[in-house]
């Protein structure tokens, strides 16, 4: 166990402010974590979970204790000819477990390559990109029960996942802290193409090659991985060389009133209509039609490639980039009557 009191966060969390925690601790047992807690109970201090820090902004400094696993066990729970069940430490690199997924010829998790952080943050903001999301894999979800220091497995049914949304975001925050995770992976997997330029990318390097032996499968998943990997690379900043936390805002739901209003008036405005007929908005379109692609005040951006992302070019303070988020969304809101909501953590907010 590592405990570090007044930790300077800047390498700690991917957008780069400077900001210090009071207390970081890494711990490497539940056994550990339990003992933190029970520790901690006296001073009354806030805690939170973090894992890579990449979807986090600080405001200012955490008065609190930041707990960072460092679980990082995997193991195969479950294998038969269809299907793998993986139980996973919330500690695990994401990007090196659908590395290794891949390698192995499991197929599920290739369109999520490249999505920095940690296992134990996929059913918290139910991670997503190119037509699948965590939930799509998770089966359950281990976590420490931080009022009775119990563990417990949720089933995935009970987490309430939804768009970038789970109930461990909300009802239990302060309640529970994941542990580990379990993901059933394919075998005989579907391949999801059909999300932007996926397909045609993917033709452009020859296609996926037909049968179903087992290496024609690993070619097969390798490939879409690199493919992901490489249309990130196009549109996203990297953290270790800007300071973003991916994108900064949720894609808005809007109600087919309003959609249908907007249409009319923006020629080509990407919407998709939701099950409930609600329709989800471009949060990137939006801002871009709001002319704040590319600009920078001071060290805080709007990503040139890729405006949902907010940035840090070096010095920005975490205000700087929050008063950059609030002038985006005043803008938008008064430009198309849409609340845009960040799907960042914002911590110490001052409002
Ligand atoms: N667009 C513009 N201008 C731009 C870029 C995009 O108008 O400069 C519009 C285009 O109409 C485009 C649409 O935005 O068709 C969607 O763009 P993109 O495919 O890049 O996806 P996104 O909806 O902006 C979401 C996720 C990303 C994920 C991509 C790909 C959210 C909040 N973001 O972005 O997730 O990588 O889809 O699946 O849902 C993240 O969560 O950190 C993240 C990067």
């Amino acid at each position: 166990m590592n405990i570090q009191a007044f930790s300077p966060l800047r390498e700690r969390h991917s957008f780069h402010v400077d900001a210090l925690a009071r207390y970081w601790v890494d711990y490497d047992s539940v056994g550990e974590l339990c003992a933190v807690l029970r520790d901690a109970a006296g001073f009354g201090l806030p805690m939170m979970p973090v894992g890579g820090g990449n979807n986090l902004l600080f405001v200012s400094d955490y008065p609190g204790i930041l707990l960072h696993s460092c679980l990082q066990d995997r193991s195969v729970l479950e294998e038969n000819d269809r299907e793998v069940l993986l139980r996973v430490g919330a500690g695990h690199s994401w990007d090196a477990l659908v590395a290794w997924c891949v390698a192995q010829g499991w197929g599920g998790m290739q369109n999520l390559s490249g999505i920095p952080g940690e296992v134990g943050a996929t059913p918290v903001q139910n991670i997503g990109a190119y037509g699948v999301e965590a939930k799509d894999l998770i089966t359950a979800v281990e976590v420490l029960d931080r009022e009775t220091l119990g563990l417990k497995t949720l089933p995935a049914v009970d987490c309430g996942f939804a768009y970038r949304h789970s109930r461990f975001k909300d009802e239990w925050k302060e309640r529970y802290i994941v542990t580990h995770v379990c993901f059933r992976l394919s075998k005989k997997p579907e391949f999801r193409l059909d999300y932007g330029a996926v397909s045609a990318r993917v033709e452009e390097q020859g296609g996926l090659q037909q049968g179903s032996e087992p290496q024609i499968l690993r070619n097969n998943l390798q490939l879409l991985r690199q493919t992901i990997l490489a249309i990130r690379d196009e549109k996203l900043p990297r953290t270790d060389k800007v300071g973003n936390a991916g994108s900064f805002f949720m894609n808005p739901e809007v109600d087919r009133e309003l959609y249908l209003r907007l249409k009319t008036l923006y020629e080509g405005l990407p919407a998709w209509e939701l099950p409930d007929g609600r329709y989800k908005l471009s949060a990137a379109w939006l801002i871009d039609r709001c002319g704040w692609k590319g600009r920078r005040q001071g060290d805080a951006g709007v990503w040139p490639a890729q405006p949902l992302v907010l940035v840090n070019y070096g010095q920005a303070a975490g205000q700087e980039i929050l008063d950059l988020a609030r002038e985006i969304i005043h803008d938008v809101q008064e430009s198309f009557a849409v609340r845009l909501h960040p799907e960042v953590i914002i911590l110490g907010e001052d409002a």
